[in-house]
């Protein structure tokens, strides 16, 4: 069976104090028996901290939201998979769309990016979704399809059965429009349906492909309920320990 897991992406929001004590309530809310690897998608700045408390508690992993594609040296600014991995943080959240079209990454950037998180040993969280014209002019499939041959498909089979696939149209991310149950499990099934193509059945079937924008404790069971609906990448909902443990909870 498929790993469920539900990660928070916390984006740019909660500065030291805020991030420890948002951290500190998951965890200690978090019981440890939960059916869902919880995941929490951290700034730069909590990695360490977070890392570090949540260190030996059963079911809590950390990621970074992003990393450089080179790794080391003269890149201001840039912080390393190397230097991520350091911290104790395991996953990285990779080609969001926000950073596709705020920061232009493209999809050859993206497949450098997941290379050498793959290399440190981080588990990329590798996001794909479809703009609201290409939803309307009904070629989204197509469209996700494509990211996921440009930024994957030149791994080999055992660096593809690291990867964790998250689905986020991006008509849905912080708008409260959540897809219908419907419309995320068609769109899983032919991203798993593709990855088969590729990597093999048994390999597309071992991927976890979560689901995310606009996910919340009120709609979680019922996308979770979904055949190809893994989990969720949970931004604003993960905000709040209460509620994004309602959605952890929602396995
Ligand atoms: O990566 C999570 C995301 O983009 C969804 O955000 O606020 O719609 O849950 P939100």
């Amino acid at each position: 069976m498929r790993q469920k897991i539900v990660a928070g992406n916390w984006k740019m929001n909660n500065d030291l104090e805020a991030g420890k004590k948002l951290a500190l309530e998951v965890l200690e809310k978090a019981t440890g028996e939960e059916k869902a690897q919880i995941v929490l998608g951290t700034p730069y700045i909590h990695l360490t901290t977070v890392a570090t408390s949540v260190a030996g508690k059963k079911g809590i992993q950390i990621a970074a939201q992003n990393c450089s594609d080179k790794a080391s040296g003269a890149y201001t600014g840039e912080i390393s998979a190397s230097m991520i991995k350091s911290t104790g943080a395991n996953y990285v959240i990779l080609g969001h769309s926000e950073r596709r079209e705020y920061f232009y990454e493209s999809a050859a950037l993206l497949a450098s990016k997941v290379d050498i998180a793959l290399s440190n040993d981080l588990i990329p969280i590798f996001c794909c979704g479809e703009p609201l014209e290409i939803r309307e002019a009904g070629t989204m499939y197509d469209y996700v399809k494509q990211q996921l041959t440009e930024s994957l498909f030149h791994l080999s089979a055992d660096d593809f059965a690291k990867i964790t696939i998250a689905y986020e149209p991006i008509w849905a991310i912080g708008t409260g429009k959540t897809a219908s149950s419907e419309q995320a499990q068609e769109m899983h099934a032919e991203l798993r349906a593709h990855l088969a193509s590729k990597f093999g059945k048994a390999a597309a079937e071992a991927c976890p492909i979560l689901y995310g924008g606009s996910c919340k404790p009120d709609n979680a069971q019922e996308l979770f309920s979904q055949p190809d609906v893994d989990g969720g990448l949970i931004g604003g909902a993960s905000l709040k320990a209460d509620d994004f443990l309602a959605i952890v909870n929602a396995f």
